[in-house]
């Protein structure tokens, strides 16, 4: 599964938001460090985080097991659902937002903004 990843840090520095339909566009036209934008396969059903960790990545994480919302991204394309039990509430999932150590890309691409554990209101649930 090819997926596309963007720092949160870029939208911030850019002035971008989540909810802008040209996001990825608008990185892959930006000078941005590798990263901070790209792309990288996951096998299937191998949690995000770790197929992220295994193509280089260091992305934020603590405890591996869905309890501290440290390794949450946004979802922009793709699906990607969470199986095992874990801290977000349902309102976060309605808006996209996963744990990525608990769970795993099942669409053809992925598109994911990853380190949104700064976005306000997810913050709080950050141990
Ligand atoms: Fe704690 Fe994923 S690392 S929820």
């Amino acid at each position: 599964v090819p997926v596309q990843y963007l720092d949160y840090r870029a939208l911030a520095d850019h002035g971008w938001e989540l909810t802008d339909a040209d996001l990825f566009e608008k990185a892959a036209d930006t000078d941005l460090e590798v990263g901070d934008y790209g792309e990288f396969r996951a096998e299937p059903g191998q949690p995000l985080l770790k197929a992220a960790e295994e193509a280089g990545h260091a992305w934020p994480f603590a405890c591996r097991g869905g309890a501290c919302t440290n390794c949450a991204v946004a979802i922009i394309d793709g699906e990607m659902p969470m199986h095992s039990s874990h801290i977000l509430p349902q309102e976060w999932i309605d808006r996209g937002v996963r744990l990525s150590c608990v769970s795993a890309p099942v669409s053809d691409g992925m598109k994911v903004v990853f380190n949104v554990k700064h976005l306000p209101g997810l913050e709080e649930l950050l141990l």
